[in-house]
């Protein structure tokens, strides 16, 4: 498992705007220099609470081949079948050239699937407690909610959104069982850093992108941090993240079906008998 940078970028600001918040407070010459003092300290004390409220992770891990494989294989067999339920009219996605399917997470053949994808989103709550220092009262009960899959082609795409949970800490998770080769070959900014969308580059084509505060295309050019994190789409690779994270599914183009697994969790309080 690897979290995406989102961690360090938001710590490192609490931790840069609690240091000023305690130079006011032990500080007596900077109090005096300072007229405006509560209204610095009161917009210190916003900068952290904003930089806190960010504080999420995003979890990246590897599926083994056998699950991707079971999922394809499960996924060819209910294209055919004629009893498919479509998932098209709970989902935003604009999927024209294929179709977006419920899948059936509770089926036996989709058992290792389950228990695979509820340990991981387990996983996810207990490191974002641990990443954050806070504790819950009780324990949750971790189970898919929603399992469905996409199978997009040429133009299809899915505008910015998240997702919905029965509870209120909702986990969703993403991932991919077949990627044309055309989004295969594009440079992963992850590995090989920031992507050049100058000329029409089509550097970003199927991929899907979170974000979490407000950006700009000159981000890099004048110093801002981008609050958004881009993902290229490969077979197996798994993204965890709360549900309340936007995101959004860039269009490509040429043949190739891409072919999206998606999950959204609830994490249903435990009664503690003892
Ligand atoms: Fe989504």
């Amino acid at each position: 498992m690897k979290y995406k940078a989102l961690e360090y970028r938001y710590k490192g600001e609490i931790a840069v705007a609690k240091a000023e918040l305690s130079n006011y407070f032990e500080n007596s010459v900077g109090v005096g220099d300072h007229p405006h003092i509560i209204d610095s300290m009161d917009e210190l004390v916003g900068q952290i609470a904003q930089a806190e409220e960010k504080l999420t992770a995003l979890m990246e891990a590897q599926l083994p081949e056998k699950l991707v494989s079971i999922l394809n294989k499960y996924l060819d067999k209910l294209l055919k079948n004629k009893d498919r339920i479509t998932a098209a009219d709970t989902l935003v996605g604009q999927i024209h050239g294929g179709e977006q399917l419920t899948m059936d997470h509770e089926c036996e053949e989709l058992e290792e699937v389950r228990i695979d994808f509820c340990s991981i989103a387990a996983r996810y709550v207990a490191d974002f407690l641990g990443m954050t220092g806070q504790t819950l009262i009780g324990n949750r009960q971790i189970d898919i909610d929603k399992l469905w899959s996409v199978h997009s082609y040429e133009g299809d795409y899915n505008p910015l959104h998240d997702h919905g949970t029965k509870t209120a800490m909702g986990v969703s998770c993403t991932t991919w069982t077949k990627i044309p080769e055309q989004i295969s070959k594009l440079t992963d900014p992850s590995e090989e850093g920031k992507l050049n969308y100058y000329n029409a580059s089509g550097c970003s084509d199927g991929f899907l992108e979170f974000f979490y505060g407000r950006n700009s295309t000159r981000d890099k050019e004048i110093l801002k941090p981008t609050y958004a994190t881009m993902c290229k789409p490969k077979v197996g690779t798994i993204y965890f993240f709360p549900s309340w994270l936007q995101h959004t599914v860039y269009p490509f183009r040429g043949e190739g079906e891409r072919r999206t697994v998606a999950a959204n969790f609830n994490c249903f309080p435990v009664e503690n008998n003892e």
